[in-house]
């Protein structure tokens, strides 16, 4: 039989590859200042090469005012001082390329800092020549010009005294949005871009990408039927008129045609949207818009199977996919569905087709830690306190050993540490061969070392009681994944005889397997089958 199935070789590294996320305020501070900065960052690298991932990604780390850490750039290509210099940055990706770890920067082009020059020249008149680069208009009746609800709380729009027009902000008031429709706003962001992939690079995750563009007519959104006091107060109204818009593929076209100029850089962009829309964004130029259906699932196989192959049924030609747990937003996967099912999770996301983003700490089990009051940061939190949208608990210190503040910073870091840091951080686990640590590298060992899981097609996708079972294939080698989902044992019939691979569980004695695969409660095994006759 002919093999069609292209050869390693002609898949890119993101695709390949397994991308590790840094939350830079908290990776490892070196000034003491209780701040994670790239010299940090640095000095652990070897640590992410020793676990094996591929890409790192840093949330950003440009100039800014910091009201939404990072989040509002007042300078894209200024390294902010809190985090270092440029040498700083430099010497940080020499590192990371001589470990064979490529770089990818955060990029947040739809709004920028209300401190960037170009706003505060912007906001001085009205005939300023930068007035069209965000988003000004006249109010309506005396208030806004439009419904418009920010993500933080509160309307999208803030007047503005000193020419009595209010300008449009998806999030923070300080963080008012760029006008995507005016060439020059599009141009200045190329070269921003093009700064940092000359100074080489691999890619960028783009911030927020589906608020690029709003409706030009101004019309209000339309109230959400289904909304629910547990969502955030912006999800009363259907973001029809300002997420999604139809001009969003031509600005995205334009970063992807600066991306293209060189070899081998990725762009993965942030979309939450509904897996219906959010796959069009690979037609828009992404590699890699962002599969967040994990964080938040119905946490039942029945489900997870649903999701995958929905997933797979809706990827265009071409479109590679990939699968999220967790980053700096949303709950840490460890609290959402405990640290028993956190193993399955680990196994789910490092077995399943396509690219997996791994968030830093969820290798150590860390969960949401409890923020006191008056340590609280995020701006999120401080608009809507109480109602559990603070992102300050899945943003702690990582925590490194058992010395003071767990060697993350000499000073008071940031935000606390994890409770039980004395003992769950990096040196401890990788002392402890049952620690999720070394599960979460013998996964990733097993899926560089596999074909099958890196690059393999699915074989069957399905759900048995509380048990997801997926195969993937390559090169007439089939490896099978088994994840109970249930806190109770399980005994499923297997077709062919097989070898477990790998185990979530470190009691697992049992490893070939003839007709009945028993699996203790949240057990996740790999197994490669036996090759048939024919294969042979
Ligand atoms: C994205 C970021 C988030 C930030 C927001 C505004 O959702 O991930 O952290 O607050 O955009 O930039
Ligand atoms: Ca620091």
């Amino acid at each position: 039989m002919t093999d069609t199935t292209p050869a390693t070789s002609t898949y890119a590294w993101w695709q390949k590859g397994i991308v590790y996320q840094i939350y830079s305020r908290s990776f490892q501070d070196s000034n003491a200042d209780g701040i994670g900065d790239l010299r940090g960052i640095t000095t652990r690298l070897e640590y992410l090469a020793w676990l094996g991932i591929d890409a790192i990604w840093l949330s950003p780390i440009y100039t800014s005012p910091m009201v939404d850490f990072g989040y509002d750039v007042s300078d894209y290509t200024g390294i902010d001082p809190m985090f270092g210099t440029l040498d700083d940055f430099d010497a940080m990706m020499k590192r990371a390329h001589d470990l064979g770890l490529k770089v990818i920067m955060d990029f947040v082009p739809n709004h920028t800092s209300d401190q960037h020059p170009w706003f505060i020249e912007s906001r001085s008149s009205r005939n300023n020549p930068k007035r069209d680069w965000y988003i000004w208009r006249d109010g309506r009746n005396e208030g806004p010009p439009t419904n418009w609800l920010s993500e933080f709380g509160g309307p999208a729009w803030t007047y503005d005294p000193v020419t009595f027009q209010h300008y449009y902000h998806a999030y923070l008031a300080q963080q008012p949005d760029l006008n995507w429709r005016n060439p020059d706003v599009r141009a200045a962001m190329h070269d921003a871009m093009r700064f940092w992939l000359d100074r080489g690079v691999d890619g960028f995750r783009l911030d927020t990408i589906e608020h690029l563009i709003e409706d030009n007519q101004f019309h209000d959104n339309p109230p959400n039927p289904d909304y629910e006091s547990r969502m955030p107060p912006a999800s009363m109204l259907i973001r029809r008129y300002t997420t999604n818009q139809p001009d969003i593929h031509e600005a995205l076209m334009g970063l992807h045609a600066v991306t293209d100029t060189y070899p081998n850089r990725a762009l993965i962009g942030e979309t939450y949207l509904p897996l219906e829309q959010m796959v069009g964004y690979y037609a828009h130029g992404i590699h890699l818009p962002f599969n967040f259906n994990l964080i938040g699932a119905t946490w039942t196989a029945a489900n997870i199977a649903q999701l995958i192959k929905r997933y797979e049924a809706l990827l265009p030609a071409g479109g590679w996919p990939n699968w999220v747990l967790g980053n700096h937003d949303r709950m840490r996967i460890a609290s959402f569905i405990g640290r028993a099912q956190a193993r399955i999770a680990a196994m789910l996301l490092l077995t399943l087709r396509g690219t997996p983003t791994l968030y830093y700490g969820d290798e150590l089990g860390l969960q949401n830690v409890d923020i006191p009051q008056h340590r609280v940061q995020d701006p999120w939190e401080k608009n809507l306190p109480g109602l559990g949208f603070g992102r300050d608990p899945v943003r702690t210190p990582m925590p490194w050993d058992a010395t003071p503040n767990a060697g993350f910073t000499t000073a008071t870091p940031w935000l606390p540490l994890n409770a039980d840091w004395q003992t769950r951080n990096v040196a401890a686990f990788q002392c402890d061969d049952s620690r999720m640590l070394a599960l979460y590298r013998n996964l990733i060992t097993l899926r560089k070392n596999e074909p099958a899981l890196s690059i393999g097609a699915y074989g069957k996708i399905t759900a048995q009681d509380d048990v997801l079972v997926y195969e993937r294939v390559h090169d007439g080698r089939t490896l099978c994944i088994y994840l109970n989902f249930d806190a109770a044992s399980s005994s499923i019939k297997i077709a062919r005889p097989a070898t477990i691979l790998l185990s979530t569980r470190t009691d697992r004695i049992e490893t070939d397997i003839t007709r009945q695969l028993d699996l203790q409660p949240n057990e996740g095994v790999v197994t490669v089958c036996a090759a048939t006759p024919s294969e042979k």
